[in-house]
């Protein structure tokens, strides 16, 4: 007898130890790089798990394109799970320039057009195509990526990133729209100081 009711408080026990399934963003806390601190999950619906990227971003811009964030900051169900979600609308020759997202490797899948995208590995490969709608290309963690539209009329595409936090640098932001000087560009970069200048120009960068 002693034994079942010993049995049973366990089971009872374990049936209520607080596994953690989910944490959904308290987005009127701050932002830690473990991510939102969590609300009490009686309070959360069904609705955070739920973030629409219907509506095409405004591609009205120097690189006629537009990435709508799905972050735990828009989409608090996310939060804690180690992934992010974006929609990448380009405009006909609307282009998301070669970058990289030191923190995450990224699934693209296109939605409609046709996308010319591609990255280069740390040997200098190359691996590019033109993707239609349905297909998806994954891009490695890390290394040098573009998208590019490849077709006349719009293209858009869903993209979904293994962390949170997926980081972006610019590669010709990080060389062009900073105060870093001309000479050191030109230097370490062996483009001609005329052409840095120049793009310096374009991308708002000093020096
Ligand atoms: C798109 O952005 C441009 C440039 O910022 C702006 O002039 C235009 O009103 C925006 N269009 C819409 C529909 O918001």
């Amino acid at each position: 007898m002693l034994r079942i009711i010993f049995l049973l408080s366990l089971l009872f026990a374990l049936s209520n130890a607080s596994v953690q399934d989910f944490c959904v963003a308290n987005l009127k806390r701050a932002e830690t790089p473990a991510g939102y601190p969590c609300i009490r999950p009686i309070h959360v619906k069904v609705k955070d798990f739920v973030f629409s990227l219907g509506t095409p971003g405004n591609t009205t811009n120097i690189i006629s394109a537009a990435v709508t964030p799905g972050f735990s900051a828009q989409f608090p169900g996310l939060n804690g799970l180690g992934l992010s979600t974006a929609r990448l609308d380009l405009a006909p020759k609307g282009v998301i320039p070669m970058h990289t997202h030191p923190g995450a490797s990224e699934v693209l899948f296109v939605l409609d057009g046709y996308i010319t995208a591609g990255f280069v590995s740390s040997a200098n490969s190359v691996y590019v195509q033109t993707l239609k709608p349905g297909q998806v290309m994954v891009f490695p963690q890390g290394l040098l990526h573009f998208q590019i539209n490849a077709g006349k009329s719009a293209a858009a595409a869903f993209v979904t990133f293994s962390s949170a936090s997926p980081g972006l640098q610019i590669l010709d932001f990080a060389l062009f729209a900073n105060s870093l000087p001309t000479e050191l560009v030109s230097a370490t970069t062996f483009l001609d100081p005329a052409l840095v200048k120049k793009l310096k120009g374009v991308l708002g960068g000093t020096g």
